[in-house]
C-alpha cells in the first residue's frame, strides 16, 4: 500500500529534515520523542501569529472571531482523526495533562482506601505518577500487569489481576520504548465486564495508525499533539460524555464556566469545563494542519510505510555484532530499543550524533520497565514515514563504525 504514495516527495514537506548535524546529512530517528513538523503546519502557525492572532471564545471583533473558529476546527479536526464527537475532546497541553485531568477530576473524587489502580509494568511515567499521586492521597493500591520478555503483556496474569478491587486500568496502546501495539480492544472488553473503567495512553499509537477511539471500548483515550506532526505543547483527552458530565474539573478559572458569583459557580458544559484559562491556540491550529497532513497521506499508508522500515531495519540490526532487541512483539510499532555489548548506551547516542544519527538514550521515562530488563539505559531508534531506506543504512553503518570505536 506505501508504494502507492510518493515517499520522497512527502519527505520534502519537511524543511528540517535537510539540514546537516555536525557536517554530515541528519538522520532523524527520534520521532518517539517527538516527531518532525511539516512545512504545512509551520506555516500555519505563523499565519496564525502574522493574520489572525487574538484570544478565543471572549472577543466579538473580526480576529477573536477567526481565531475562535480555527480552533474549535482543529477540535473537529481531531475528534474526526480519532473517530469521536467533538463535545467528547477536551483540548489540553499533551498526553501527561490528560492523564491527569482522569487522575483529579475522575480518580480523585471517586477511589478510596481498598480501591486499587491497574497499570502495566511497559508505561511511560506518565501514565504511572499520577496514578501513585492519587493512591497516595485516597489510600488505593497500585497493583502492576506484568510483561513478558519479549515485550507483549501477559495477559492471563493481566486478566487474573482484574479483581473485584481494581477500579482502573492505566494501558499504553503502544509502548514508547519496546513498539508492543497492545491488544486494547479485548482488554477493554474483558476490563468492563469486571466494571473497571480504562484510560489508554494513544501517544505513541495515534501518530502512527489509524485509531477508532469509541470502537477501542476504553473510557479515556489521551493523545499527544507533538508526536503527530503537531506542535508541542498540544494535545487531548478523549472520554465517554457521561464522564465528562459526571467530573468535576480538575483547574478552575476563565472559560471553564457558566456564571461565575460569589455564592457560587456554574461551570461549564462537556470538554470546555476542563478547559480553563487561555489555551495554545496557535498551537492547536497547527494540530489541526498536522491532522490535515496526516489524514491527506492516509493512515494505513503511514503504518504500512513503516513497518517496511520497522523490518529493513530489524534485518540490518540484526547483522551487527553483540546487538541485543529489547521488545519482539509480533505486532510492533517501528520504535527500535537496543544495547550493544560493551558499550554505554549514552556513549553511542553521543557518538552517533557526531554521525549525524539522532537516536535517544536513556530510560525513555519508563524506569519500570527498564528494571524489569536489568539495564540501566538502552538506545532507540524511533521511525516514522519521513524516514527512508538509505538512513537505515546510513544509521546501521554508523553504528558498526562508532561500536569499533567503543570496542
Ligand atoms: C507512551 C507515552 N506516554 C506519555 C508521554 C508523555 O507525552 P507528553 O510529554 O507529550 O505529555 C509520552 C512521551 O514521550 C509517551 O511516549
Amino acid at each position: 500500500m506505501s508504494t502507492t504514495h510518493d515517499w520522497a516527495a512527502i519527505r520534502a514537506d519537511f524543511p528540517l529534515l535537510t539540514r546537516e548535524v555536525h557536517g554530515k546529512p541528519l538522520v532523524y530517528l527520534d520521532s518517539a520523542n517527538t516527531g518532525q513538523k511539516p512545512a504545512k503546519v509551520i506555516d500555519t502557525v505563523d499565519d496564525f501569529f502574522r493574520q489572525h492572532n487574538a484570544n478565543v471564545s471572549r472577543a466579538v471583533h473580526a480576529l477573536g472571531t477567526e481565531a475562535t473558529e480555527a480552533y474549535e476546527a482543529s477540535r473537529t479536526k481531531l475528534a474526526g482523526f480519532l473517530k469521536a464527537h467533538r463535545d467528547e475532546l477536551v483540548l489540553c497541553s499533551g498526553t501527561t495533562f490528560a492523564i491527569n485531568i482522569v487522575a483529579y477530576s475522575w480518580a480523585l473524587p471517586r477511589l478510596k482506601a481498598g480501591d486499587a489502580i491497574l497499570v502495566s509494568r511497559m508505561e511511560h511515567h506518565a501514565n504511572i505518577v499520577p496514578w501513585q499521586l492519587v493512591a497516595e492521597r485516597t489510600g488505593a493500591v497500585i497493583k502492576v500487569a506484568e510483561i513478558r520478555e519479549d515485550g507483549t503483556l501477559d495477559l492471563d496474569a493481566l486478566y487474573a489481576a482484574m479483581t473485584p478491587d481494581v477500579k482502573l486500568l492505566a494501558l499504553a496502546h503502544v509502548s514508547n520504548v519496546l513498539g508492543t501495539v497492545n491488544p486494547v480492544k479485548e482488554i477493554c472488553r474483558e476490563a468492563r465486564r469486571r466494571g473497571i473503567t480504562t484510560v489508554i495512553d494513544g501517544s505513541q499509537a495515534a501518530p502512527h495508525r489509524a485509531v477508532d477511539v469509541p470502537s477501542l471500548g476504553c473510557d479515556f483515550y489521551a493523545i499527544t499533539g507533538h508526536k503527530m506532526c503537531g506542535p508541542t505543547g498540544t494535545g487531548a483527552l478523549w472520554a465517554r460524555r457521561e464522564h465528562l458530565a459526571a467530573m468535576p474539573p480538575f483547574l478552575g478559572g476563565g472559560e471553564m464556566i457558566k456564571e461565575v458569583r460569589f455564592a457560587g459557580t456554574v461551570f461549564n458544559d462537556g470538554p470546555h469545563r476542563f478547559e480553563a484559562g487561555t489555551p495554545n491556540i496557535a498551537g492547536h491550529i497547527g494540530l489541526g494542519a498536522a491532522v490535515d497532513y496526516l489524514s491527506a497521506i492516509g493512515m494505513d499508508a503511514i503504518e504500512a510505510r513503516e513497518a517496511e522500515l520497522l523490518a529493513h531495519a530489524n534485518e540490518e540490526l540484526r547483522k551487527v555484532d553483540g546487538l541485543r532487541i529489547l521488545g519482539e512483539a509480533p505486532e510492533k510499532a517501528a520504535v527500535i530499543s537496543f544495547l550493544v555489548a560493551g558499550a554505554h548506551a549514552h556513549d553511542l547516542a553521543t557518538l552517533l550524533d557526531l554521525e549525524g544519527v539522532a537516536v535517544r538514550s536513556g530510560q525513555h521515562c519508563a524506569h519500570p520497565l527498564l528494571q524489569f530488563y536489568g539495564v540501566p539505559a538502552t538506545c532507540r531508534a524511533s521511525f516514522a514515514f519521513y524516514n527512508t531506506h538509505d538512513e537505515i543504512e546510513r544509521f546501521v553503518a554508523a553504528l558498526r563504525k562508532v561500536r569499533h570505536l567503543l570496542a
